[in-house]
């Protein structure tokens, strides 16, 4: 066989995938797994690809097996077992090589990891999509040294998902630009998650309806503006009957959420950065909040059970706005972040290239994010809630937004994540803020100074200084 074109390491659930891919776009590909017999295994059943695909017993064969200048992918669990890849691999290229961490790095490891020097290359890459994406065409974020990107670009375009006709796989900028896009990417996933759970939540407890009634509103609202993956697989997980019971499967699933820290870190690098995604605060707070089961049925037996039927109180159109609205924010409040993150670390993202590349392959594509690379494009620095077309879209749902929160206030429903956006878009279109009595308060007790609105003097006191 010929030398590959291109490596890969980790040969799990997205590895293997992500391997099948390239060699099925036509790129011969080297894979090394640390448990050899999966590599064995995984080339046996590679049918009709498996003449594409080098199946190598150690780091050093890899090497030898890839055409120069090497490009090594690592799709391996994120943290210290890239370190280790990286630190066993490296002796082994020469100048030139690189090395691509396509799983789901914390960016600040990716910074580290490209400014530590050396002659091997590195890039990050966030790769969305699951299994499913990785196979057929994922959506791919890029970020490193904009030269090595260029090198293998043909093949990311190649085996990254099409929105009708363009590659959903682009450079988003320098160090863990790419890393960092994937984590707000995944932080705005768990919000979505959690605002169609909110409404899968008013459906079964407020109104009473079975499994299945929910699944068919998901597909009803999948064929409205609100098309999007994760409403689509909604509808397909509430409609799945379990075979030991008979009865829907989704009523035998424990309410407890995993997770794998990317919405946390997209919380804590949003505080870090003072740019507020209170949605996904909030999503990721509902998650934590799902795995105290014990406490959660302690508490419901000591103050008896929240949510209480909502009796007509909201319709099923109020609640597709609502989740309209609840989404724009979120999108709204997501793009706003990256765009803060860019300046302050200088990364020069093109928010509508972000947009363009989420349309298809990861998990939160959806029809209105067309919309929003539209709108970032006219405007890149105008918050997405401001483009004509969305707040047009805010314009006409944020009453139901309203009224669905309220309703679900009154009636004991915790809907966290819709009731944060409401909140935020609240607090937005209060020109007029309370902030003053918190001045007022700072420099009461610690001389901190306030500006004044009538005279435009900054660093005043009141007469409360000593
Ligand atoms: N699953 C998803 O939907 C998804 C989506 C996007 C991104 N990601 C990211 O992609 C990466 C891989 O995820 P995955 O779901 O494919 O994981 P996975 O199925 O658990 O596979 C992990 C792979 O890493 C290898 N590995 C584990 N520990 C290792 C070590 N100490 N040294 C060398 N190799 C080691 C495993 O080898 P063995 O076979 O020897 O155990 C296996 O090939 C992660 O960063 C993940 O966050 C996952």
């Amino acid at each position: 066989m010929s030398k590959s074109e291109i490596g890969l390491i980790g040969l799990g659930t997205m590895g293997a995938a992500l391997a099948l891919n390239i060699a099925e776009k036509g790129f011969p590909v080297a894979v090394w797994n640390r448990t050899s017999a999966k590599t064995r295994s995984f080339v046996e059943t590679a049918g009709d690809l498996a003449h594409n695909i080098a199946p190598t017993e150690t780091l050093e064969q890899l090497v030898d097996t890839l055409r120069p200048p090497r490009a090594i992918i690592l799709m391996v669990p994120a943290g210290a077992v890239v370190d280790e890849q990286i630190a066993a691999l490296s002796p082994l290229m020469s100048p030139g090589d690189m090395i691509i961490d396509a799983g789901n790095a914390n960016f600040h490891d990716t910074n580290r990891r490209a400014a530590s020097g050396g002659d091997v290359g590195f890039l990050g890459i966030g790769v969305s999509g699951g299994e499913d994406g990785a196979r057929h065409g994922p959506s791919i974020m890029a970020g490193g040294d904009p030269g090595l990107w260029e090198r293998i670009a043909p093949i990311m375009r190649a085996i990254s998902a099409d929105f009708e006709g363009t590659p959903c796989a682009a450079y988003m900028g320098p160090q863990g630009a790419g890393h960092f896009v994937k984590t707000v990417h995944n932080g705005i996933e768990y919000a979505d998650m959690q605002m169609i759970a909110e409404t899968y939540g008013l459906m079964r407890d407020g109104m009473g309806m079975p499994a299945g009634d929910i699944a068919k509103v998901f597909e009803r609202w999948n064929a409205g503006r609100l098309k999007s993956y994760l409403v689509e697989i909604s509808g397909i997980v509430a409609g799945t009957m379990d075979a030991a019971t008979g009865g829907p499967l989704l009523d035998v699933i424990v309410d407890a959420a995993g997770q794998k820290g990317t919405g946390r870190w997209t919380a804590i690098e949003a505080q870090h950065l003072a740019a507020p995604v209170p949605v996904i605060d909030a999503a990721v707070v509902a998650r934590n909040l799902s795995s105290r089961r014990a406490e959660r049925a302690a508490a419901q037996a000591r103050f008896g059970a929240a949510p209480q039927p909502l009796r007509g109180a909201i319709s099923e159109a109020e609640m597709e706005q609502a989740l309209t609205a609840g989404k724009i924010l979120c999108y709204s409040q997501g793009f706003a972040m990256i765009g803060r993150a860019s300046a302050e670390y200088g990364w020069n993202i093109d928010l509508p290239e972000v947009a363009r590349v989420w349309r298809a392959g990861c998990i939160i594509r959806s029809a209105m994010l067309d919309d929003m690379a539209e709108a970032l494009a006219r405007a890149p620095d105008r918050e997405l809630m401001m483009a004509p077309y969305f707040a047009a879209g805010l314009a006409e749902t944020h009453t139901a937004l309203r009224k669905v929160v309220a309703a679900s206030v009154l009636n004991g429903h915790a809907v966290p994540a819709l009731s944060a956006g409401l909140a935020y878009f609240d607090a937005m279109r209060t020109a007029r803020g309370t902030a003053n009595m918190i001045q007022g308060q700072r420099d009461y007790f610690g001389l901190h100074g306030f500006a004044r609105l009538d005279t435009g003097e900054d660093g005043q006191h009141g007469p409360w200084a000593g």
